[in-house]
């Protein structure tokens, strides 16, 4: 097993080059799939999320190269529409490859992803969308055997809810399907513009009616292209809660910066000093942050849920008092526990956490539970005063590229060890 020890107090400072989007490299590798000729994917973050999205294509037909943070796909010969259980179960967004399966070969077998760390994830809205495609879908002992017999056929489709990833199985299902697809209450995180120009650099027909309406015009086949990934908007926030938190001084480049402004205002409003072009970002840290007020979490753009935790982590030694909302998964406090071992004062009520801002944390032996909880659980480490071992490090390597080297780098006390 692996920690990470982090000995607190160090202020940061430097520049970091932030690393392409998880959950933009995801929905694209599914995309991949529809792509009859060679993808040159670039900005491909190095995670264990990206590995497992690479194993099942590899196990549907694709040829498959890494180079550094290039990913080179050739998917013109898909040989099966089954992704083994073991696959699936890997990761739980792999039902992305619904929908490119079955615009590619016409059906799907896989095994209904579970639920997580932070919350049921059910699919609902998924299988609802692709049924209204023209879908089979039969649901037997948690597998989902989906059939589109007479090929994808567009559909006028209103989410309940503006799901990402059922947004971007609704793009890509309809992306190789029959006529005309209007997806309304659609998601509008950046990451679904990204997914969109990639499938339109391969010939796709894909409109932004509006923020909230997509519009897909089915197309025959799709050709491959070249294309550079986003950089991951919730892993610059993450650096900037860094230099944040421990007082500190940063530049953070190479990633769209119209793409955190979500959650500017909780840096500025704890006293920080953000200078910024289009694509860095310079952050000073006053010595304390006077983080307050109310963080409610909603779909882009609004606050992210995934910045919940890391954000949470900084209000800790806040002067002041920060209450959170979160409205869009049901557990997503499990780093709740694991700063109060660290003198952390919350108190949560159902979605409702209280945060009174404390002058110290000290070290502990923490425990991630879930990707982003685990890195608010880092945040906290280089602010304590003392030794803190994070535990448990698999949930943050699935989103964090090189962080304990990035982090050394930026003047953290860091080690990973074995244990
Ligand atoms: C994506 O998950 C992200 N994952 C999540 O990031 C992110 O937190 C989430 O969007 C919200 O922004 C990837 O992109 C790989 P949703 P997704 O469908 O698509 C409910 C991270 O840390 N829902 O928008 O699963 C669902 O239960 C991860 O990088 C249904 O009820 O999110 C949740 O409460 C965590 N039925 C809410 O909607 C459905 O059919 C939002 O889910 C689908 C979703």
């Amino acid at each position: 097993m692996e920690k990470l020890v982090v000995y607190g107090g160090k202020k940061l400072s430097g520049t970091i080059s932030v690393q392409g989007s998880k959950n933009s490299t995801l929905p694209i590798l599914a995309g991949a799939l529809l792509a009859q000729g060679e993808v040159v994917l670039h900005n491909c973050p190095l995670l264990t999320d990206v590995n497992a999205a690479v194993n099942i294509l590899k196990s549907l037909g694709s040829r498959i190269k890494r180079e550094n943070n290039t990913l080179i796909i050739d998917s013109t010969n898909i040989t099966t529409s089954v992704i083994d259980e073991n696959l699936m179960h890997e990761m739980r967004s792999s039902i992305v490859f619904l929908g490119a399966l079955l615009a590619r070969t016409g059906k799907a077998e896989l095994s209904a992803p579970g639920g997580c760390e932070i919350g049921l994830r059910p699919i609902d809205l998924h299988l609802k969308a692709m049924r209204e495609l023209g879908v089979e879908i039969n649901e037997e002992k948690g597998n989902l055997l989906c059939v589109a017999k007479n090929g994808i056929k567009g559909a006028e489709i209103t989410l309940a809810f503006p799901s990402v990833g059922a947004t971007e199985n609704v793009i890509l299902a309809a992306t190789a399907g029959e006529g005309r697809t209007i997806l309304i209450n659609a998601a509008r995180e950046p990451e679904i513009k990204n997914l969109a120009d990639f499938l339109n650099s391969c010939g796709a027909k894909i409109y932004f009616a509006g923020e909230s309406t997509i519009i897909i015009d089915g197309v025959k086949k799709l050709h491959g292209c070249e294309f550079n990934i986003i950089s991951d908007r919730i892993v610059a926030s993450t650096y900037m809660a860094a230099a944040a938190i421990t007082g500190g001084e940063m530049e953070i480049t190479n990633f769209p910066v119209r793409d955190i402004q979500p959650v500017l205002d909780i840096f500025n409003s704890g006293g920080c000093i953000i200078n910024s072009d289009e694509t860095s970002l310079h952050i000073k840290a006053p010595e304390r942050l006077h983080l307050s007020g109310t963080i409610r979490t909603m779909p882009f753009p609004g606050f992210p849920t995934d910045f919940q935790a890391p954000a949470m982590a900084m209000s800790t030694v806040s002067e002041l008092t920060t209450i959170f909302i979160e409205t869009i998964f049901e557990s997503r406090y499990k780093h709740v526990p694991q700063l109060k071992r660290m003198g952390a004062d919350i108190s949560v009520e159902g979605t409702v956490a209280v945060v009174q801002g404390v002058k110290k944390l000290h070290g502990a032996t923490v425990y991630a539970e879930d990707l982003r909880g685990g890195i608010a659980l880092v945040i906290a480490a280089l602010a304590a005063e003392g030794k803190t071992d994070v535990i448990n490090l698999k949930h943050i390597d699935r989103g964090y590229e090189k962080i304990e080297d990035n982090l050394r780098r930026l003047g953290a006390e860091i080690n990973r060890e074995v244990y």
